[in-house]
């Protein structure tokens, strides 16, 4: 094994791989942790790494009588939700990382970590956890090895992506590359020091060096910061290697759609954090004869297969699911797969006999609860019991409606992309585009109320193309322009349908004005029916809306006229949009693709002739 093997700190290493060795012993010697650890992903050692966070007080063990092999974590109050403000995407140049990322030139972040992480692991554990997002046998597997002082991370890191033994066996055979991704609490113990149960740092920096496709995380064990694998690596720097080798990389769920004649439809969804992916990939049909199943929840691959479709895989291996607003009645799916165990939750309420519980949850509340912040709680309480980002932790596997397909390194080809956000106006229940390009307009133009998922002020319309906005780990413009290309090698006549959904449009007396989770079959009934030629639509100047007898209602307290209401195109409201997407397109500059900014004027003209 050379030279390296002989430091004491890597005698253990149970691989070859040079550049694997090599970073491990770099950081090591910047982060000057206790010991090596390196993770082999089997149950004993998830055993072994559970127990100790419970006896430091990270976990608690929940009554397995109730939740198998399960656990809830609360974190720092201040360590809720994905940074936003502290994530940065380090190109050599400015220009691309583009208007919507934060920038630092590599070389003065490069400086300013090393001086966080500099001693960042004394007193603590350095785990080495190797990972592979997507599947082992694929023919380009995506190799990643995160660097983490959290044993939480580990312990979530294994419910997320495929970790431990095969993969690096795999990796230090083929020398493959893998994306550097190295997580720390910034949370260093002095000797004599207790511990807290959720160490973190005020000063939380989640930072991307996309031409050297590393990553480096500090300061927070929250999961969309720390869970490396997933949107740091498996959205943006994979959003970078998609460019680079011409597929996508997209904040999308899959699900699979059988109709009554038992007819295969693949549909993949990109709404923004919040804004109903889970719910809509574990959907539990209202209506008759149709079938759900589930690829994804959060994040799909695309590429162009080799006759010229588009074909989607799920790079993940477990659920990292918005708990509020789970329940049995909402989704059922998920709740079933949650009650399997072998999960892990973050900020939830607990109940008084070791459960989970979370606002939505059932219909009836319990009458006492332990709140997230470790709190006695009642109805009586003014603030929610769980955090309204709480999440569940769950594997993939313990979902009963998993389609095969997710199994299949090769994917599912598409027949529909639905892009979604959350307005209260303005936006129609469904809207089928025009054509490709109207749909990546609708993509590229998308916007959204701000929610608990991220840090900030919660409520704030903001645009955020195909729900990428927070991950796009390049130029925006050239992004869109990607989008563009890569469709441009597909064969037209295999591309999907785009539709664009809005399940949250409020009705004047302030309700929902459609109900939403498991009646959103009736709309992707619709969808699949339009691309089939036969339901009919409305033409507006922002494309198709159902006729409102075209979208199935049946057993629903709703008539036609709801649809109606449902799906109005306010020249008012559009009035208003217009001007907000002129100014989003014109942050853009010169970086917009012709093509968008010719969407925008026919639009606009279509808009003064209705
Ligand atoms: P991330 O995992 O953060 O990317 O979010 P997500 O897109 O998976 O969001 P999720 O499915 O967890 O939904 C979040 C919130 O939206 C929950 O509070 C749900 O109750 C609510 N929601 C989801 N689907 C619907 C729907 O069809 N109608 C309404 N009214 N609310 C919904
Ligand atoms: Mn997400
Ligand atoms: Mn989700």
């Amino acid at each position: 094994m050379g030279d390296l093997a002989q430091k004491p700190l890597l005698e253990k290493a149970p691989t070859t791989h040079a550049g694997l060795l090599a970073w491990v012993e770099e950081v090591a010697e910047l982060t000057q942790p206790d010991r090596i650890y390196w993770v082999d992903g089997s149950e004993e050692e998830n055993t072994r790494l559970t127990d100790e966070l419970v006896a430091a007080g990270t976990l608690t063990r929940l009554n397995p009588e109730l939740f198998p092999n399960s656990f809830a974590a609360f974190s720092d109050p201040a360590d809720v939700a994905r940074v936003e403000e502290q994530t940065f995407i380090c190109s050599e140049n400015k220009r691309d990382a583009g208007f919507t990322n934060n920038w630092m030139a590599p070389a003065e972040m490069k400086e300013k970590l090393r001086g966080l992480f500099s001693g960042s692991m004394r007193g603590r554990t350095m785990y080495v956890i190797p990972f592979v997002m997507g599947h082992l046998d694929a023919e380009d597997p995506k190799y990643g090895v995160e660097i983490t002082d959290s044993a939480y991370v580990v312990a979530s890191m294994r419910i997320m992506a495929n970790i431990g033994t095969a993969v690096l066996d795999k990796m230090t055979e083929t020398n493959a590359f893998f994306v550097p991704a190295l997580h720390s609490l910034g949370a260093p113990l002095e000797a004599g020091q207790a511990d807290v149960p959720w160490p973190c740092n005020p000063d939380k920096w989640i930072v991307h060096f996309p031409e050297e496709r590393s990553i480096w995380s500090f300061g927070s064990g929250y999961g969309g910061n720390a869970l490396l694998g997933k949107k740091c690596y498996a959205l943006r720097i994979a959003s970078v290697m998609a460019r680079d080798e011409g597929w996508l990389a997209e904040h999308m769920l899959i699900l699979k759609l059988t109709s009554p004649e038992k007819k295969k439809y693949y549909i993949s969804a990109a709404f923004p954090s919040a804004c109903g992916k889970t719910n809509l990939a574990l959907l539990d049909p209202t209506i008759k004869g149709w079938e759900v199943e589930t690829l994804g929840d959060d994040i799909t691959w695309m590429r162009i297969g080799k006759e010229g479709e588009l074909r989607a895989t799920n790079p993940e291996a477990g659920l990292f699911g918005v708990a509020p607003g789970t329940g049995w009645g909402t989704n059922p799916n998920a709740m079933r797969a949650i009650a399997k165990g072998h999960s892990i939750f973050t900020n939830v309420a607990l109940t008084d006999d070791g459960g989970v519980w979370w606002e939505g949850m059932t219909d009836e509340v319990p009458a006492h609860l332990t709140d997230w912040q470790g709190n006695s709680w009642t109805p009586d309480s003014d603030k929610p019991a769980a955090h309204p980002n709480s999440r569940f932790c769950t594997p993939i596997s313990q979902i009963d409606m998993l389609a095969e397909e997710y199994y299949s390194p090769e994917g599912v080809e598409l027949s529909a992309i639905l892009f979604g956000g959350r307005r209260k106006t303005t936006v129609p229940l469904v809207t089928q585009a025009r054509s490709w390009t109207n749909g990546i307009f609708m993509g590229s133009t998308l916007s959204s109320e701000t929610t608990a998922a991220a840090a900030g002020q919660v409520g704030v319309l903001r645009r955020d193309p195909m729900a990428m906005l927070p991950f796009i780990g390049y130029d925006a413009g050239d992004y869109l322009k990607h989008w563009i290309s890569v469709s441009g090698k597909a064969n037209p006549e295999r591309l999907p349908h785009i539709f664009l959904v809005n399940w949250f449009r409020r009705t004047a007396d302030g309700g929902f004005a459609w109900p939403g989770f498991g009646d959103n079959a009736r709309v992707l009934k619709w969808a699949i029916e339009r691309i089939e030629g036969k339901a009919d639509a409305i033409e507006t100047p922002i494309g198709f809306v159902p006729a409102g007898h075209s979208l199935d209602l049946t057993g629903l307290d709703l008539t036609h006229a709801h649809v109606e209401d449902a799906v109005r195109v306010d020249r008012e409201e559009w009035d208003a949009e217009l001007a907000s997407i002129e100014e989003w397109y014109a942050k853009f500059g010169d970086s917009l693709p012709e093509a968008l900014r010719s969407e925008l004027d026919a639009l606009k003209e279509r808009m003064a002739d209705h």
